[in-house]
C-alpha cells in the first residue's frame, strides 16, 4: 500500500502565527481570553485550556487582563468594546482577513454595497462584515447569487477560504446582476495551494483521509473537494476515528491532507498509524 501526504497540510501561517503568539503569552500572562475558539480543533482547544487559554463568547466575559483576537478577525465594534473595557489586546487576525477588511472598508466608504462570498455565519465573515459601511449581501451559493436584485455597483469579495471554483462560478451570475461590478479575489494562497493539492492527490489515490476538526469549515471544504472527486474520502479528526480495516479495504493507495486548522500532531498520528499497517 502507498500513502501520499499533502505537501500544503496542516497549520497554515495565519492559525500556526495564532497559536504560537497566544502559547507565548501564557508564558507571562494569566487567564488568556480568545474571543471564539482559536482553531476549529478539539485536540488544539484542549492542549491550550490546559495552560490558561480559554475561548469566550464577547469581551465583556474576558475573564483576566488579556485577550487574544483570533486569526479570524473581528469586527470594529469588538475592538472599541475591548478599548472601553481597558483589556490587553493581542490581536493576531490573519494577514489575509486584514487586507479583506481593508478592501472592503474602502469600496464602501462612501456608502458603495459589498457582496461577500461566502458563509454568512462563519465569524470570519460576520467580522468582515462589520467593516462594511454600506449595504451588504452574502452570497454562498448560485441560488443565493441568482436571488440577488439588480444593482448599478458593488464590490465582490470572498472569505479567505471559499474554494476557487465556487468563486469563479458565483462571479459571472454576479456580472449580470450588477452593471458596475469591482471584483477582489481575496482568498488567501494557503486555500489555493490546499484545494489545488487534494484535488491532484485525490485523483490519484483510491482512498483519501482529510484529517481536521468537524466543526471547521475550511476542512469540511477540503473533505467535500475530495469526496467529488474520490468517492472513498473519510474525514477524521484523530488517527482513533479511522474505522478498522479502512486500510485493508483501500489497500492499493491512500491519500492524506489536513485543514490549515490540524495541528501537525493529528497529521503525524493519522499518517504514522497507515504506514505502519
Ligand atoms: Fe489566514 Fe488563509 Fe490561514 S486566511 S488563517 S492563511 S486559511
Amino acid at each position: 500500500m502507498s500513502v501520499q501526504v499533502a505537501r500544503h497540510a496542516g497549520f497554515c501561517m495565519g492559525v500556526r502565527r495564532a497559536v504560537l503568539e497566544a502559547m507565548k503569552a501564557a508564558d507571562t500572562e494569566k487567564d488568556i481570553a480568545t474571543i471564539g475558539e482559536l482553531v476549529h480543533n478539539p485536540e488544539v482547544i484542549r492542549k491550550l485550556s490546559e495552560i490558561g487559554i480559554h475561548a469566550v463568547t464577547s469581551p465583556s466575559e474576558v475573564p483576566g487582563r488579556t485577550v487574544v483576537i483570533r486569526s479570524h478577525g473581528v469586527g470594529p465594534d469588538v475592538y472599541r468594546e475591548l478599548d472601553t473595557l481597558g483589556l490587553k489586546t493581542i490581536d493576531l487576525t490573519c494577514p489575509y482577513v486584514q487586507k479583506l477588511h481593508t478592501i472592503v472598508a474602502r469600496y464602501s466608504e462612501t456608502g458603495r454595497t459589498v457582496i461577500l462570498v461566502g458563509s454568512a455565519d462563519h465569524p470570519e465573515v460576520v467580522g468582515t462584515l462589520g467593516w462594511c459601511k454600506g449595504r451588504f449581501y452574502t452570497v454562498h451559493d448560485l441560488a443565493q447569487a441568482e436571488a440577488l436584485p439588480e444593482m448599478d455597483e458593488a464590490l465582490a469579495a470572498s472569505q479567505t477560504t471559499v474554494p476557487h471554483e465556487e468563486w469563479e462560478a458565483i462571479l459571472p451570475v454576479l456580472r449580470r446582476k450588477v452593471r458596475q461590478l469591482t471584483a477582489e479575489d481575496t482568498i488567501c494562497t494557503a486555500t489555493v495551494l490546499r484545494q489545488k493539492e487534494a484535488r491532484t492527490l485525490a485523483a490519484s489515490v483510491d482512498a483519501m483521509l482529510v484529517v481536521g476538526g468537524l466543526d471547521s469549515s475550511n476542512t469540511r471544504r477540503l473533505y467535500e473537494t475530495c469526496k467529488s472527486i474520490c468517492p472513498r474520502t473519510l474525514l477524521v479528526e484523530r488517527a482513533a476515528d479511522i474505522p478498522p480495516g479502512f486500510a485493508d479495504i483501500h489497500s492499493e493507495s491512500i491519500g492524506i491532507t489536513a485543514g490549515a486548522s490540524t495541528p501537525d500532531w493529528s497529521l503525524k498520528e493519522v499518517v504514522t498509524r497507515m504506514t505502519d499497517k
